[in-house]
């Protein structure tokens, strides 16, 4: 299994976000394989750039690039009043949450800003304009059915055959209002539409490989 320097690993630990170290580990090995394609490694779900890090190592590791979508105005659950909601990332000029300054801090520090390329906007209009190919789809991004399916079906079609598509926060069971079943329905469909099998599961994170086109 790949795992990441211990620089890497600190940076990630002291990143704000919500990954799990566990997961963590298993999203970096899954990059690093992925990354081995030669071809981007994309993320959908940016917030301060917790994850991102790995991919970025990871795609430096390969020689490719991380590409990070987030419109950086926070999901359902973080907005203010909600369990997710961290006051810190609120810009106080226009009222609402902005997390790219932040996510900007934790790639600097972490001297990897040259492996990523950070988009700012909504995932289905980012996907629908996007041209090339990717080796990796990492689904970390809103949680409501219309979110994780357009997160899919946006991304999804851009996976190259041999890619991995990662999916974070799939529980069987449900476990709260705010994490939802909509990713744990998204990874049903990936594996029902036969085009992909499953690689690994670790806790909430899935690992699925495109065995042929279709979505
Ligand atoms: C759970 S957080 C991502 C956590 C991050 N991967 C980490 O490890 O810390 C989800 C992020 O998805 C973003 N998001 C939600 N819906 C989106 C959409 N339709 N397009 C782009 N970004 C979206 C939110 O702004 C939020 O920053």
């Amino acid at each position: 299994m790949a795992t990441p320097k211990p620089e890497i690993l600190a940076a990630f630990e002291a990143a704000k976000g919500f990954m799990p170290v566990r997961e963590g580990l298993a999203l970096y090995d899954a990059a690093v394989e992925a990354g081995a394609l030669g071809l981007p490694l994309l993320e959908v779900g940016t917030y301060c750039g917790r994850s991102t890090l790995l991919l970025a190592d990871a795609a430096r590791a390969a020689g490719t690039v991380a590409i990070t979508v987030d419109h950086h105005r926070g999901s359902e659950e973080q907005q203010p009043g909600w369990e997710y909601h961290d006051p810190t990332v609120v810009d106080p000029e226009v009222g609402l949450m902005d997390t790219l300054p932040t996510f900007r801090r934790t790639l600097h520090k972490a001297g990897l800003e040259d492996h990523v390329i950070a988009v700012v906007g909504r995932s289905p209009q980012v996907a629908r304009a996007w041209g090339g190919q990717v080796g990796f789809v990492f689904i970390d991004g809103g949680h409501t059915d219309e979110h994780a399916n357009g997160d899919y079906e946006g991304w999804a079609p851009h996976l190259a055959e041999g890619g991995l598509l990662v999916i974070h926060d799939v529980f069987p069971d449900p476990v709260d209002e705010f994490t939802g079943q909509a990713p744990y329905r998204v990874y049903l469909r990936a594996l029902a539409s036969g085009a992909f099998t499953e690689v690994s599961a670790t806790d909430s994170l899935r690992v699925l490989r495109r065995t042929r086109a279709g979505v």
